[in-house]
């Protein structure tokens, strides 16, 4: 199991072309099919925009690995960020100018709640200002309750090992809702239970940095578990209908899926494939169906738990998509699994493959559990800008194929509307909307090409983007 996702983490690092070329979409209609009240916006996460926060992620950026190499590939740190926290007045008339509709963005845990027993109380208004702010320029905000980071505090108490933690997540998601719950309906709980889990728990890049099966699937589930306690708390607090469509609260997570594609016909291809495609892409689906988490990789993970509360907790599914792999089973390997990109695919700036068909494959294939759909994350590492408005345009057509074949999706996200701290990549990769200077203190954001191709989709949808 370690292996097979060592593999497929190093294969990360492996090049860019779609299948749809960029000429076959017709940015004048792209758009134009999906449903009135669709939300098209941007996303980013607190740690990787905000700037000096001090929690988990900000320790580990200090520390190295045994063998003397930096926990942060560039060796950089977090830091001032895009100082996103000081200029989100200034990220504002960024989504204005895109003509986006929707902003998701999360809360920084440990900057309302440094120590157990404090509540910043100006830090929860300011949040609220934001929402407020958001809603009133027409741009309904998503709020993440979880991504990626903990407090400190929360951390030192064994972090999402710990069956604590349940309990102080479900306190803050509460406390957040009561207070957000006027302006905010779109919540999402946790980000990429999967990806947090294996990064930090099998591959031992993310903090805290172990390698365990053991520990890998006791994460997966209690990370599913407080998406389950969340949505309780959220649900009993958030009793306002900011957005008047006769609900407070919409509650989802967001799950990153990717396609694992056989590399041949062979049946051992295929059923490799198809293990790690049920580990990665399948848990956080079935539990949602199902209310229980199961998780098995023969010999190696056997996991069956029923979770109160989780059944009917999910109002939406959160799609992360960005790429796909190759599967090829190794026989040479303990995990029997072989996870590359093959020549001549089109690559973004991480070496992963760009596959447009690929959203929509799993817009189809989520689409049997029943429930609307939001593509939390879609982008591209492209550091010149020259690839992302075709990426852009190629997802949005594979999403709005979905939508007029009967997929209820309801929303797209960019990833990300700024450039910003790519956690383990640290500050080389740029998946902004907008570039950033990292070197001036004013953290300049000027448009890359894509911002042209989200305003004429904008304008698609009959939205007003900012002069
Ligand atoms: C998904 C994560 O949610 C986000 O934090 C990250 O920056 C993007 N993927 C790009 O890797």
């Amino acid at each position: 199991m370690r292996r097979l996702f060592l593999l497929w983490a190093a294969c990360l690092g492996c090049e860019l072309r779609p299948q749809l070329a960029g000429r076959e979409v017709d940015l004048s209609e792209l758009g134009k099919r999906l449903r009135p009240g669709f939300l098209l916006g941007a996303a980013t996460s607190s740690h990787q925009v905000e700037g000096n926060n001090s929690n988990d992620w900000t320790d580990w950026e200090e520390t190295s690995f045994e063998d003397g190499r930096p926990h942060i590939e560039d060796g950089s740190r977090s830091g001032l960020a895009t100082d996103s926290y000081s200029r989100f007045e200034e990220d504002l008339q960024l989504l204005r100018r895109l003509g986006a509709n929707a902003y998701r963005f999360s809360i920084e845990w440990s900057r309302l709640q440094p120590e157990e027993n404090l509540w910043r109380e100006e830090v929860a208004n300011r949040y609220l200002q934001w929402a407020i702010e958001l809603r009133q320029a027409g741009i309904e905000p998503m709020v993440t309750v979880h991504h990626f980071t903990l407090p400190k505090w929360v951390a030192a108490r064994g972090g999402w090992e710990s069956d604590g933690t349940l309990e102080h997540f479900e306190r803050f998601a509460s406390r957040l809702a009561g207070r957000l719950g006027s302006e905010v309906d779109l919540w999402c709980t946790v980000n990429e239970p999967n990806v947090q889990a294996v990064q930090g728990y099998l591959l031992g890049i993310w903090p805290p940095g172990k390698q365990s099966n053991r520990d890998t699937a006791l994460v997966m589930a209690r990370l599913i578990e407080a998406h389950a306690r969340a949505a309780k708390a959220i649900r009993a607090a958030d009793r306002q209908d900011a957005d008047h469509d006769g609900k407070p609260a919409m509650v989802g997570l967001a799950h990153h899926a990717r396609i694992f594609q056989p590399a041949t016909g062979s049946a051992l291809d295929a059923s490799v494939a198809a293990l790690t495609d049920d580990f990665f892409n399948e848990t956080v689906v079935r539990a949602a169906r199902t209310g229980r988490i199961q998780l098995s990789v023969p010999g190696q993970l056997d996991l069956d738990k029923e979770v109160p509360g989780l059944l009917g907790s999910f109002d939406y599914l959160g799609l992360n998509y960005y790429t796909r792999d190759h599967v090829r089973a190794d026989l040479s390997d303990p995990s029997f699994s072989h996870q590359y990109v093959p020549e001549g695919r089109p690559r973004n700036g991480l070496g992963w493959d760009i596959y447009p068909e690929g959203l929509y494959l799993l817009l189809r294939r989520f689409a049997r559990e029943g429930l609307p759909i939001y593509v939390t994350e879609n982008g591209i590492a492209d550091n010149g800008g020259e690839q992302r408005p075709t990426y852009l345009a190629e997802h949005l057509f594979a999403l709005e194929r979905a939508a007029s074949e009967g997929v209820d999706v309801r929303g797209y996200f960019h990833w990300s509307l700024l450039d910003n701290f790519e956690w383990a990549e640290g500050y080389e990769p740029r998946f902004g909307l907008f570039r950033v200077d990292f070197d001036g203190p004013e953290r300049t954001r000027t448009e890359t090409q894509a911002v042209d191709t989200f305003r004429q989709v904008a304008r698609n949808l009959g939205l007003s983007p900012a002069p």
